[in-house]
């Protein structure tokens, strides 16, 4: 098995908008969800995460905590922290 690179969490936040690609965490795992971002059921508020840690958000909507969203999202992986 290949090992992803390991990440800071401040490389991490230098990721915050669609031209240096939009980054997020989770799980101690880092996700490049720049393609992901257009497509998102939920619209624009994906960037309210950028740069930084989804877990604050999916606490809030639930509607993430589903097998599915899990598996759309484990397609973006990148790296760990
Ligand atoms: C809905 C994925 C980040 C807010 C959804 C759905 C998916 C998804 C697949 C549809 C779920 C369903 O109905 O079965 C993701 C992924 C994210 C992300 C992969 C990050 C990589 C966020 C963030 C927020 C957010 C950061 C809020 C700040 C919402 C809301 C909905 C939604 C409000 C419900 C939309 C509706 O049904 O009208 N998301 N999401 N999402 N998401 Fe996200």
């Amino acid at each position: 098995t290949v090992s992803l690179p390991v990440y800071t969490q401040e490389e991490v936040m230098k990721h915050c908008s669609l031209d240096k690609g939009i980054w997020v965490t989770y799980n101690g795992d880092v996700y490049d969800i720049t393609d992901f971002v257009a497509i998102h059921p939920g619209g624009n508020r994906i960037l309210l995460a950028a740069g930084g840690a989804l877990e604050p958000f999916w606490s809030l909507y639930a509607v993430h905590r589903q097998e599915h969203v899990q598996e759309i999202l484990s397609g973006y992986k990148v790296g760990v922290l």
